[in-house]
This record gives C-alpha cells, structure tokens and sequence, in this order.
C-alpha cells in the first residue's frame, strides 16, 4: 500500500524563514513527510524544481456581506473562495459584520449560513463590531473569543459602522483582556464629512472627488488616534489598508516607542493612484477604484513598497470587496448620476492578489521569497490563530499549497479571474508569475488554468488565541484594571 496519498516531488519550497529543495508527503489532506526520494503516494505530482510555497491566506475580504445602501456583493462564498482558489489562496477571512442593533451572535449564525455549502477553500471569521453595548462586551465578545472567533474589526468612519472613540476604548479593553486581536479601519470621520459636505456645495460630485474627501491627513490623524488608544489600554492592534507615508510614519512612531502596532497593506496602494478614480469630471470609470482608503499617488506607492521591505507591514491582503460596474446593485445602485460619496466603497483583488506582488514584488528583487510567504500566508496565519496548522510547509500543517508558474509574459484580464465582478482595478498590468497548481489539505482546486474543486469542500476554522495580540508584560504598571 502506498505510503502517501500524494507526494510532491522535486519541490523548490519557500517557507517564511527558508528556502530547501524537498519531496512533500501528504496523508489526509495533512504534510506528513518532508525529504528526499519519499517513498510512492497513491498520485504523484512532479514540481520539477518548481517555486512550491504555502497557499495564500487572505486576511481581508468581503463576500456577500450585508450593506445599507442598496448595493449587493457580486461575490458570495462560492464565487469569492473559487476565485481565491484560481489566484492561490487557499485560506480566507471576510468578516461577519453586526448590524447596529443586531447580535454579534445573530451575525456569526447568519454569516455560516451565507457561507453553509458554497466554500471551496477554508475559512474563517473575523467579526466586525459596530454595536459595542454592555451585552456585546460583556458576554458576547468573551463568548465568541471563546469559540474561535479571535479577530475582529472596528471602524472609526462610516455611519453605519464607526464606534465612538469611548467605544473604540471599551473594545480595545475586552481584546486585551480575552487575547483577541483588533483590527482598525483608520479614517477621521468627522473631516471626511466636512470635506464631503464642501466638495458637494460645489458641485464636485464625480469618482474623482472620493480621494480629495478621504486625504492623508484624515488616515495620519485616525492612525495616530488608534495607536493611542491601544497604548493606553496596553493592547496591539492592527491597521489594516494602510495607504502611504504619513500613516506609516505613525507606525514608526509606534514602533520607536515600544508599542506593539502592526499593519496590513493592499495591492491598491502599490499598483493605483488617485488619478485611477478619474482625471475628468465627467470619468464615471473611476468609481471601478472607489475604495477606502483611497490609493494615493506614486511617491506613496514608493513607501508602500519600501514598508513591505522593511518590515513596517506584517500582512498583505487584498481587501476584496466586490461590487460591479455594471448592473443595478453595483457601483451606481444608487443611480447612474450618483455622487462620489454614494457610490459604494471596495475593488476586487482575491485572484490577483498573490501574482501582483510574486512578479513586481520578488521577480523584481524587491522581496525575497521567504518575506512573500512571510506576508502572504505566514506572518496573516499568525496575526489570526491560525499557525501552524495553516501558512506554512511543515509536517503536520495542512497541505496548502502552491505550484508557482514563473517567466510568464501575460497582463491581468479580467475576461481570464473567476470572480463576480464585471471588472479588475488591475486590467492590463503585467504579472510573469501565476499559480499553476493549488491545492488544498492535499486536494488539486486549481490546475493549469482549470478550477478543478468544489463548492461545500471548504471548512470553517475555529482560530486559537493570537500569540501576537498578548500584550507585553508591564514590569512596573502592573495590573492595575
Ligand atoms: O473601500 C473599502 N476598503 N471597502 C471595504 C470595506 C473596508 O473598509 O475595508
Ligand atoms: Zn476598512
Ligand atoms: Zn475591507
């Protein structure tokens, strides 16, 4: 009888720390093996010296969330864990998002449903608070850390999300109390209304206007206010779609003082600027970019880039928030003419997340392999309880993995992703690298241009306790609360 249900041969690996040429044994959907001239498995597939790395964990995306402005998600769990798959990412984490005046429980139930069938690839929670009452933080958030659910979101703009920055307080006390990690949507809701309201008196209504009503300051002074707030409730955080250089020098500030903040960037802020929104009024392509934070400009892309160098960024994601061009739910639900500021917030990106920044990323010298899986799957599968079972090559982790096709001449297209979306934000751009392979605990989902898996293989995955959201010991404060 064969030793291993699959064995992957003659692989070029990367984990977060190494780089080593290995056969992979895989039993059960789990790496049991790691050597050279592995004994036969039931399949074999010859990687043939090939980049083999850890399939992608995508630690920001939004599938078939509820929204409040009529638009409607153009990806659910089927289509969005498909597209995932296609692009190498085997793991994800979109958010179940609270209602104000709903449960945090009725949200988690109604979130399994959406997802109950569909998953092609696994995954798991983060939860989204927009309705921090005593219940929430007395009982439910301690009850649902418990569970498994160990990250969620907290807004400091949008109506219908933002906590009060007592709030923002109150959860950032529960997270460290139960070892929950936060994270925070960084922009000043107040000067983003004002600006909003000024920009419309003057009739400034088109795409192009988002990005002036949403300006660097409005993301510094929020970041700025986040990292307080954790420094007095002695908690880490994470700031998720960190956008360009001012929010990053607050991180630095952070870090030159001992605080534990760390932060994800997206492939909007490497590959978009604030002209992708519009040059003219009249440009209603620019709402295909709407997303907040806006991109920025290419001296921000720079900084970008030299933060996922230099280590200021822990996590790349995509923060995939679907929503079509065309169609009545779509980016005009609210009307062909819509203003800037009802024209509804997010770009796709799950498919082409891992191939952007593999070919602009390591195929240029910017990144070395071991900071890719780093970003991509290890440093996300840590920030949220799910190491080691995920993010990495080792044995017993579960077999996600990745078969990297490299020296490819080709352009994103949107005709060639498996999303819902009508569109890419990314059309055109060159990558030299895509998954040839993915596989998921040990079975093929995606194999030379084909999605091969199906909906329901998916599982949900309860996360532990982060070890990063422990907060440090105080030698000298002591546990005063
Ligand atoms: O514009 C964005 N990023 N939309 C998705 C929701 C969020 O804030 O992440
Ligand atoms: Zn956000
Ligand atoms: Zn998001």
């Amino acid at each position: 009888m064969a030793e291993f249900d699959l064995v992957v041969r003659r692989a070029r690996c990367a984990t977060a720390a190494d780089v080593f040429d290995a056969d992979i044994g895989i039993r059960d959907g789990v790496i049991v093996a790691l050597g050279s001239a592995l004994a036969a498995g039931k399949e074999e597939i010859d990687a043939a010296g090939r980049w083999v790395l850890p399939g992608g964990i995508d630690g920001h995306c939004h599938l078939d969330q509820p929204t409040s402005d009529g638009s409607v998600m153009a990806d659910d769990f089927l289509t969005g864990t498909r597209s995932a798959a296609c692009g190498g990412t085997t793991t994800i984490f979109p958010f179940a998002c609270q209602q104000k005046g709903q449960s945090l429980r009725a949200a988690v139930d109604d979130y399994h449903q959406r997802a109950e069938g569909k998953a092609c690839i696994d995954y798991a929670f983060h939860l989204i608070v927009t309705d921090a009452t005593p219940e929430v933080l007395a009982n439910e958030l301690p009850a649902l850390i418990r569970e498994g659910y160990t990250s969620f979101k907290i807004y400091m703009t949008y109506d219908d999300l933002k906590l009060s920055d007592r709030e923002i307080i109150d959860v950032l006390a529960v997270a460290r109390e139960y070892g929950a990690m936060v994270m925070v949507h960084a922009e000043n809701a107040d000067c983003i209304a004002w600006l909003t309201e000024r920009l419309l008196a003057h009739g400034h209504t088109a795409p192009r206007y988002h990005a002036e009503a949403r300006p660097m300051l409005v993301e510094r002074e929020a970041t700025h206010r986040a990292i307080a707030y954790a420094e007095l409730v002695d908690v880490p955080i994470l700031i998720v779609h960190v956008s360009g250089r001012e929010a990053i020098e607050q991180l630095s500030w952070a870090h030159s003082h001992g605080l534990r903040i760390y932060a994800e960037t997206c492939p909007q802020y490497l590959f978009l600027t604030a002209d992708d929104l519009g040059i003219n009024d009249g440009d209603h392509h620019g709402a295909k970019c709407i997303c907040s934070p806006p991109p920025r400009d290419k001296a921000n892309q720079q900084v970008v880039w030299d933060g996922l160098e230099n280590g200021a960024f822990q996590i790349f994601s995509s923060d995939h928030a679907p929503f079509t061009f065309d169609g009545p739910q779509g980016k005009f639900a609210a009307g062909s003419e819509a203003s800037f500021e009802r024209i509804p917030n997010g770009i796709p990106g799950l498919e082409t997340r891992l191939a952007l920044l593999f070919s602009h990323g390591v195929e240029t010298g910017r990144l070395t392999m071991q900071q890719f899986v780093a970003l991509t799957a290890t440093n996300v599968a840590r920030m949220y309880g799910l190491y080691p079972r995920k993010g990495s090559i080792a044995v017993g982790a579960d077999a996600d993995l990745v078969i990297w096709e490299t020296g490819l001449d080709r352009r994103i297209r949107n005709s060639d992703l498996h999303h819902g979306v009508d569109y890419t934000p990314y059309e055109g751009i060159p990558v030299t690298a895509w998954p040839a392979l993915t596989l998921s605990r040990g079975e093929v989902v995606w194999r030379d241009g084909d999605y091969v898996g199906s909906a329901g293989r998916g599982e949900f995955l309860h996360c532990a306790l982060p070890e990063p959201a422990r907060p440090k010991p105080r030698p000298s404060v002591g546990d005063a609360w």
